[in-house]
């Protein structure tokens, strides 16, 4: 990964970036002008840029980017990079496209403003995160921007924020490569591998996985209906990370299917064919998780990823099949491509009745009617709780991601009913999200009013490159969660 480090003063000077924004002397016709950086930089450096950006006809807006060579003199190569308003936001989208614009250099060193610590914290997600790219093997490996100098007048001052948005990018790149990676080598007990390895040697942070024996005996009737098709077994992960000076104890669940045929009602085959990302809900949690404890988030976060493999074979659970759930509900599945409510009411009734959080927050690709209703980047939100809702959307819009807030409308309850068991799984109302989430709240117990869901089938993927996403899987969720974990103390 690019190695990012502040400095006061660079060893070296190739390509100098410098950031504009749009403003600028009228009397030229110009639009953008130089921000200013209070580093060391040579006068002529700083007057040449100045006279560069309405020259090269730059607007500033957020990324933006002009080069500018000159050949034998130091440095080398200016870059001038627009940051918009110099907000977050603005700042992010110029990281990204920096990433992109100096994808074929070494090594770049950028001037910062003074005083801007979102600016730094965007700067330092969108370079991270454009310049993410999934490997399986390291094999052809590209030339790639390595190194970036953030060239600033007091490192100190931007030390905790570099450090933040750092880790902030590092687990959303570890939620984009398990969700990236095939399913050929993600299976339940590989994903559990993974967790195990990233939370190995952090303090405070503790791990259970449980397997098929285990997970029989404790009545997790979803999750092995689910899994129950599949040569690889399921698995619960429960990761728990408990910090001493925790006040709140946060429950986090995540759909964990690593790959999605649809069961014995199959997908037809265009739909099936990116069922590999149909775990981005649990490798979300997990890797916020992570992120809240390399961070020492003050608050206890217990993640649940209900792992299986929704298979086709002659162990497969079957369209017209009761499952009895942990805590005793029971479901009546008639369709087997609805697996993620199964393990997930598991998760949420283990939840509710074992772990007793404060607050429960589920992430889900749980429909297709989250696109069909909400387009490809926003998530499904759902909670009865306004107020909860309220600082989750908050906090997603901050860190750059969107959620809109949809109604768990009364008007399907009368669906869910079943002459068999005590819900019915997949009733055929229209609504797809909603009756979903209606689903799983019959779940959540006594936290039912605690709980908040969100169906991100749409957001988990993107189709091409675009600001700080990158083609394939996005890691939506991380950063929307570990800014609302940040909030709770
Ligand atoms: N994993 C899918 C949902 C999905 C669809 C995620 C497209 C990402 C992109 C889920 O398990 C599913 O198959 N849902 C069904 C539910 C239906 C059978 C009630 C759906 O959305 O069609
Ligand atoms: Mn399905
Ligand atoms: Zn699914």
């Amino acid at each position: 990964m690019l190695a990012i480090r502040l400095t006061t003063g660079p060893e070296r000077l190739d390509t100098l970036v410098l950031p504009v924004r749009p403003g600028g002397p009228a009397d030229v016709g110009a639009s953008a002008e130089l921000v200013p950086t209070p580093s060391a930089l040579p006068d002529d450096v700083l007057a040449e840029a100045a006279a560069l950006a309405p020259a090269a006809r730059l607007t500033g807006r957020a990324g933006q980017t002009r080069e500018h060579l000159r050949p034998t003199r130091t440095p080398e190569r200016l870059l001038l990079l627009g940051v918009g308003d110099g907000d977050e936001h603005g700042w992010r989208v110029a990281g990204a496209a920096l990433a992109r614009a100096a994808r074929a250099e070494p090594r770049i060193v950028v001037a910062l403003p003074d005083g801007a610590p979102a600016a730094v914290r965007g700067l330092v997600e969108g370079l991270l995160l454009a310049s993410y790219r999934f490997r399986l093997t390291e094999a052809g490996e590209a030339p790639a921007l390595r190194e970036v100098d953030l060239l600033v007048a007091d490192a100190e001052a931007y030390r905790a924020v570099v450090d933040l948005a750092r880790t902030t990018a590092e687990t959303t790149r570890l939620a984009r490569d398990l969700t990236n990676t095939p399913s050929s080598v993600k299976n339940p007990q590989w994903f559990a591998g993974q967790v195990e390895a990233a939370a190995a040697g952090t303090p405070d942070l503790h791990l259970r996985v449980r397997g098929p024996e285990e997970l029989a005996a404790g009545g997790f009737g979803g999750i092995l209906a689910v899994g129950g098709g599949s040569a690889s077994g399921p698995r619960l992960v429960e990761l728990d990370w408990r910090p001493a000076d925790a006040k709140r104890h946060v429950v986090l669940v995540g759909k964990g299917i690593t790959f999605d045929t649809g069961g014995i009602s199959i997908k037809p085959r265009d739909a099936m064919k990116l069922m590999r990302k149909d775990m981005a809900g649990a490798a979300a949690v997990i890797a916020a998780t992570l992120g809240a404890a390399r961070l020492g988030l003050p608050v206890r976060v217990t993640t649940l990823a209900p792992l299986a493999e929704n298979m086709v074979s002659g162990s497969a659970f079957r369209p017209g099949d009761i499952i009895r759930h942990y805590g005793g509900l029971t479901s009546e599945s008639t369709n087997s491509d609805a697996e993620g409510r199964l393990v997930l009411a598991d998760a949420l009734a283990y939840a509710a009745a074992e772990l007793r959080p404060d607050l429960l927050v589920d992430l889900a690709t749980l429909t297709g009617a989250n696109a069909v209703a909400l387009g490809k980047r926003t998530g499904a939100l759902y909670s009865d709780n306004d107020e909860l809702a309220d600082e989750l959307l908050a906090a997603i819009a901050a860190a750059g991601e969107a959620a809109w807030r949809m109604p768990l409308a009364a008007d399907y309850l009368e669906h869910l009913g079943s002459d068999l068991a005590d819900l019915h799984s997949s009733p055929a109302a229209g609504a797809g999200s909603v009756t979903a989430a209606l689903f799983l709240r019959e779940f959540t117990g006594e936290l039912r009013e605690q709980w908040v869901h969100v169906d991100m089938s749409a957001p988990s993927w993107a189709e091409g490159d675009d600001a700080e996403l990158t083609k394939g899987a996005t890691g939506w969720g991380v950063r929307g969660l570990l800014r609302w974990l940040a909030t709770l103390d």
